[in-house]
């Protein structure tokens, strides 16, 4: 049998990074090995890639040696930045930098970018209908990612530019559950009037990037965009109403009153919200949901992700 060539996965042991991890790993005879880098070797959850048969390396995306050192030998690496660690668009523009150059340096036939749109394309900082953020930014945490394509493109690294977009599992971890309100109902809160969120179940985003490698050159200096389903809040309420057992109600916020909600990012996420908003045919357009099927034909719609985590959603 063939030697597998190693995929370099960073953010291995979280959402993205581990869903390809888990994707390299079951396809026993498929044509890569993942090598999955984190910080800790010895957590628990890298342990747990290791009994998959990964092998498991410690670099840090501060620390360009470190990334270096983990691209050694690489055939391909899965590159993201980790906005909601530090939510410093700087930060991440640092990142993607030494991913870059780590990648260049070692040679590596292809790299997938896991990016989102710098929305300044759309919403100059000139626009007023939204506030500019941190000085430069209209949507600070999807503004760096698209700004650092042009890092990996200059370097002349080999890259798929992969547009991925909002988890479904942010109703599960990230405060975004539905929440009861004064009357008892339950309500998901989203700024985003009648327009379609494009969604997908965060396992399947590595399952697509598994796909995008599998496929070889295909897909160096494409922008590929992934989504499992495009639904409206409407239709997410009643898909989870379904799910729960109870009622479900979406709570329509105008983008203003969410960006004062005032927990850390608000602002941020009601930019983004805004932007997906105003320019829903632009955003839903840059991704394929037949695309992402074909890349991996296990994708989840959002009935099928409900179906195997209701049990998981928050219902305060
Ligand atoms: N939430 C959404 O809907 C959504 C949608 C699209 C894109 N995104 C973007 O997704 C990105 C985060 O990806 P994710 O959700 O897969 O992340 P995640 O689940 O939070 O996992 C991040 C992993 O990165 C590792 N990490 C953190 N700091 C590191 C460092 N300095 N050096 C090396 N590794 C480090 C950590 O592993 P160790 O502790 O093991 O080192 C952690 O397990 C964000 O930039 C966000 O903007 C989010």
């Amino acid at each position: 049998m063939a030697q597998k060539e190693i995929i370099a996965v960073l953010g291995a042991t979280g959402a993205q990074g581990g869903g390809l991890v888990r994707a390299i790993m079951s396809d026993k005879g498929g044509p890569f090995t993942a090598r999955a880098v984190t910080r800790d070797v010895n957590s628990d959850k890298a342990k747990a890639l290791a009994t998959l048969g990964a092998e498991v390396v410690a670099a840090d995306v501060n620390d360009p040696d470190s990334l270096t050192k983990a691209f050694q030998g690489a055939h391909g690496a899965y590159c993201v930045t980790f906005f909601w660690e530090h939510f410093s668009p700087e930060k991440e523009l640092a990142h993607a930098a030494n991913m870059a150059k780590a990648a260049k340096q070692t040679g590596l036939r292809h790299v997938i970018w896991s990016t989102l749109e710098d929305t300044r394309r759309w919403v100059p900082l000139s626009d007023d209908r939204m506030p500019t953020l941190m000085g430069k930014y209209k949507v600070p945490h999807l503004d760096a990612k698209g700004e650092a394509n042009t890092i990996f493109s200059e370097m002349g690294v080999p890259t798929t530019f992969l547009h991925t977009s909002f988890y479904w599992d942010n109703f599960v971890h990230f405060g975004m559950g539905p929440k009861k309100g004064p009357d008892g109902v339950l309500a998901i809160t989203l700024p985003m009037g009648d327009k379609k969120l494009p969604g997908i179940a965060v396992e399947d985003i590595g399952k697509c990037a598994y796909g995008v490698f599998k496929k070889g050159p295909e897909y160096i200096g494409k922008s590929p965009g992934i989504a499992g389903e495009m639904l409206t809040g409407s239709q997410m309420a009643d898909s989870m109403a379904k799910a729960l057992g109870k009622e479900v109600r979406y709570n329509a916020v105008t983008p203003e009153a969410y960006r004062a909600f005032g927990f850390p990012g608000a602002e941020d996420l009601g930019n983004m919200f805004q932007f997906k908003r105003d320019f829903e045919d632009a955003y839903c357009g840059a991704r394929s949901i037949e695309l992402s099927r074909a890349l991996n034909p296990s994708l989840l719609t959002f009935d099928a992700w409900l179906d195997r985590n209701r049990g998981r959603i928050p219902m305060e």
